[in-house]
């Protein structure tokens, strides 16, 4: 793909450009980032906030990896909000960093601020979310886990644990309005249990990925349905915010209702070797290394494969009991 989009010419270009803007950088020890002149290579990375546990064991792993690489990090934190990673872009651009990566709050709206990059000859890296774009020259790849699969794993954990049941009611905690994960999980989910007629959601709704968000939008979906069989949330933090909301009706999380949630993180793994979840579909915030490599080569203008899919497993209770002690976030 690399060598359809950045031709040779531009290739010179960018190489240039990463001569003039790595110097002032100082390579840390160790620092394999001599793509030009020995200088380390600068990464602006637009992240998009910090809303989950899973999003801090990103951030962290990705700022250790740059360390590690040699690769000097430029941080933002868009606080969820779109217009603050495309500001922190531009300002990415302005300082002629040498590559930048970013993880889309929301799929679209991306077309004018990546074409801007791309006219600057910087390259751009998508990291754990994709963009919705016809222009697939905007960025050189996508590094991440294929979220429609991961809602596929929990329908069909559901449908194979439904057996035998007349009637399944499931409520679905959606993730961020317009966020890639939040889209391909609930129509991964829906596809796998088609095959269950008895399963039937019954009400979905956004708790923007937060623990907080899962809590309101439990409470009143508690309210608004007496029989609710399963959760489905698309994270593990919206599962933890259903579960203090279900405790606090005086139902019993796990028995009266069962969850089910996507990511693995720490909290949600404790919460499923206690029996309070059900099942955990993982999705890895440990992309830096990955990114870091990634990086290097476009850089240096090697060719990259245009998607790299995040290798994932998924986590029974008994599983989590085991999986715990050495789970490394
Ligand atoms: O994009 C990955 C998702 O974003 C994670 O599943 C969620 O926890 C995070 O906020």
């Amino acid at each position: 793909m690399l060598n359809k989009i950045l031709p040779v010419a531009v290739s010179a270009v960018a190489l240039a450009a990463l001569s003039a803007c790595g110097s002032g950088s100082a390579a840390a020890p160790g620092s394999s980032g001599a793509a030009a002149g020995g200088d380390a290579i600068v990464m602006g990375f637009a992240q998009v906030g910090a809303e989950s546990g899973w999003r801090t064991a990103n951030t962290k792993n990705v700022q250790e990896s740059a360390k590690t690489a040699g690769i000097e990090l430029k941080f933002s934190d868009a606080q969820q909000k779109q217009e603050n990673q495309i500001k922190a872009i531009r300002s990415y651009i302005q300082q002629k960093v040498d590559v930048i990566a970013f993880s889309p709050v929301v799929e679209t709206g991306w077309d004018t601020v990546l074409l801007e990059a791309k006219r600057a000859n910087i390259p751009v890296i998508l990291t754990d979310r994709a963009v919705d774009s016809e222009d697939k020259t905007l960025y050189k790849t996508f590094l991440g886990s294929d979220f429609v699969l991961e809602g596929k794993k929990a329908g069909e954990w559901l449908v194979e644990n439904s057996k035998g049941e007349s009637a399944v009611n499931v409520v679905e905690l959606q993730g961020t309005t317009g966020a890639a994960p939040a889209i391909d999980r609930k129509e991964g989910f829906a596809e796998a249990i088609k095959a269950a007629p008895q399963i039937k959601v019954i009400a979905s709704q956004t708790g923007d990925f937060t623990r907080s968000g899962g809590k309101q939008v439990m409470e009143a979906f508690l309210k608004s349905n007496p029989d609710i069989d399963v959760v489905y949330a698309h994270n593990d933090d919206m599962g933890l915010g259903a579960i203090e909301a279900i405790e606090a009706a005086g139902k019993v999380p796990g028995k009266d209702i069962k969850i089910i949630t996507v990511d693995a993180v720490h909290d949600g793994m404790q919460a499923l070797a206690d029996g309070k979840i059900s099942y955990i579909v993982e999705c890895s915030p440990l992309l830096g290394d990955q990114l870091m490599d990634l990086a290097k080569k476009v850089v240096a203008g090697e060719s990259v494969p245009e998607r790299v899919v995040t290798e994932e497993t998924t986590f029974t209770q008994e599983q989590a009991k085991t999986a715990l002690p050495q789970r490394k976030y």
